[in-house]
């Protein structure tokens, strides 16, 4: 398939855009420097925290924030156990059908895996795998994400 381009210029902090990639919603969400500091804090609890299983996070995203810029987090947005789309719940804290201490990220409604906002999987869940890191750069500007 070919190459898709996303205008990230209106993007504000916090929020996430989806753009669809050889029939796949990729998302595309602007971090908050927040969300950020909170990402190392949660590793203890999560399956693959460094990213280390093979096909799901290339080299260049093995980092702590999986992403080539910390502020913009790129990922497929299908879960990985059995391919549902997971729903975005970016407020931290209790709130109804979420775990007391949310961080902030994915909740797949099928089987209720949870991901963080490095779309890392939490561990004990069905889903076995961080979600899927697409090759992408971005513009000499900035402005233009180019995913494939
Ligand atoms: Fe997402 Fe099963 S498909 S938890």
């Amino acid at each position: 398939g070919a190459p898709v381009e996303a205008d990230i210029s209106g993007l504000a902090e916090g929020q996430m855009m989806t753009v669809e990639w050889r029939g796949k919603p990729v998302w595309i969400v602007r971090r908050t420097k927040a969300e950020l500091e909170d990402l190392p804090k949660h590793d203890a609890e999560l399956a693959d925290p460094q990213s280390d299983r093979p096909g799901f996070t290339p080299e260049w995203a093995k980092n702590e924030y999986r992403s080539r810029k910390p502020e913009y987090f790129v990922c497929i947005g299908i879960c990985t156990h059995l391919g549902c789309s997971p729903t975005a719940h970016f407020q931290t804290g209790a709130q109804p059908g979420l775990p007391n201490d949310w961080p902030g990220g994915w909740l797949c409604p099928c089987h209720g895996s949870t991901f963080d906002l490095a779309g890392r999987v939490f561990a004990n869940k069905p889903a076995p795998d961080n979600l899927e890191i697409p090759p992408y750069v971005f513009s000499a500007d900035g402005t233009r994400i180019t995913i494939g």
